[in-house]
């Protein structure tokens, strides 16, 4: 089993996959090669917890509309919050506005140069303070990336789980002593892309890899095997019932507060329930009745159900559409015109739902 000293065939990863860089990594990317660390930061916001098919337009779109962090602080939150619209995650799009802010008024617009600094920002890890500062400034720092975990688990044919605090210290101890300091962005950039589309999680190109004379995984036919994670996710399902009160060409909505998921998203009146509700059940909600403030609700339709899956929890949703014949308004809620649908956020569960009623949500 080879150590972290073991000088030969540390030299050899480096150099041949910089070699393979140099000769066969074909992968183009928008945010490749890029010097702003403004918008490398924004690339690595984005793929945090995005894949980089997903992610590309939205990088795209969010340079078109904000090409200097200036122009990020000082944008209305809502339009930031609908660009998100469809990534998730949505704790990063308000993290990004917060550090646009702190950019423009503590650091004059200037992004800060030292990891350190960097690392201080609000949604910047140790992972994304790394790619900043060795893309932007050259700096040798290493980034510890998932694709990271994977392809030093099989070289070095380790099974310390890369989600246990030992993992995370010796991939990261490994991927300082791997890094090629003279030119650690190209170097971080080289091993993301290898991992992505030689060392995959599924079905990787052993056989085709520069790195197998020395893959100890690969010796060991053991590649599938690895990474090893300890904890099993675990997954919730949650029921939510939606009610769309509509009076004239209004529709009452509310804005989703702290502590959940969603923060700062758009949603109808919810009634949230403890497990799948039949459908008279769904028709006698007490929120229904409430809205309407008759026993005898106008229920236009109740659509089928509708999934969004997130990384912990599986929403369900179904939507009750009511006509009310006078307005009321539940604390939290207010009445938009129905042509204001668009210039909101919402969570994809509900988007999905209206694009196939379709209620145009382009933004204007
Ligand atoms: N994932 C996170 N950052 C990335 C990058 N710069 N290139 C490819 N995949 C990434």
């Amino acid at each position: 089993m080879p150590g972290l000293n073991d000088d030969k065939r540390n030299w050899h990863f480096t150099t041949m996959l910089l070699k393979w860089n140099r000769q066969s990594n074909t992968r183009t990317m928008p945010w490749k090669g890029e010097k702003d660390p403004y918008k490398i930061w924004l690339s690595e916001i984005i793929l945090q917890q995005t894949r980089v098919e997903q992610g590309w337009d939205y990088y795209n779109r969010f340079i078109a509309a904000f090409p200097t962090v200036q122009q990020l602080a000082k944008a209305p939150e809502n339009k930031v919050f609908k660009l998100w619209e469809g990534l998730g995650y949505y704790s990063r799009c308000k993290n990004l506005i917060v550090t646009a802010k702190k950019i423009t008024e503590e650091y004059n617009g200037v992004f800060p140069h030292s990891y350190e600094d960097i690392l201080q920002l609000k949604g910047v890890g140790p992972y994304t303070a790394a790619a900043i500062a060795s893309f932007a400034f050259n700096s040798p720092y290493a980034v510890v990336d998932g694709n990271v975990f994977r392809v030093l688990a099989r070289y070095f044919n380790n099974d310390t789980a890369i989600d246990s605090t030992a993992g995370k210290k010796i991939f990261t101890e490994l991927a300082g002593i791997l890094l090629d300091k003279k030119q650690p962005g190209l170097y971080n950039q080289a091993i993301m892309d290898f991992g992505a589309v030689i060392c995959k999680p599924q079905q990787p190109l052993c056989s085709n890899c520069v790195l197998n004379k020395n893959c100890l995984a690969y010796a060991g036919d053991r590649a599938s095997q690895l990474p090893v994670k300890e904890k099993k996710l675990t997954v919730k399902n949650r029921w939510f019932y939606y009610v769309i009160a509509q009076h004239k060409n209004d529709v009452l909505i509310k804005k989703r507060t702290a502590g959940d998921i969603w923060e700062n998203l758009y949603e109808f009146v919810l009634y949230e329930a403890v497990s799948a509700l039949d459908n008279s059940a769904v028709k006698n909600l007490t929120a229904v009745k409430n809205l309407s403030g008759t026993k005898q609700p106008v229920i236009n339709w109740v659509s089928s159900a509708y999934k969004q899956k997130l990384t912990h929890q599986t929403i369900y949703g179904q939507f009750i559409n009511i006509t009310l014949s006078k307005k009321t308004t539940p604390e939290g809620c207010h009445w938009v015109p129905f042509s204001q649908l668009s210039k909101l956020a919402f969570p994809k569960i509900i988007t999905l739902y209206l694009k196939d009623k379709n209620v145009s949500l382009n933004l204007m």
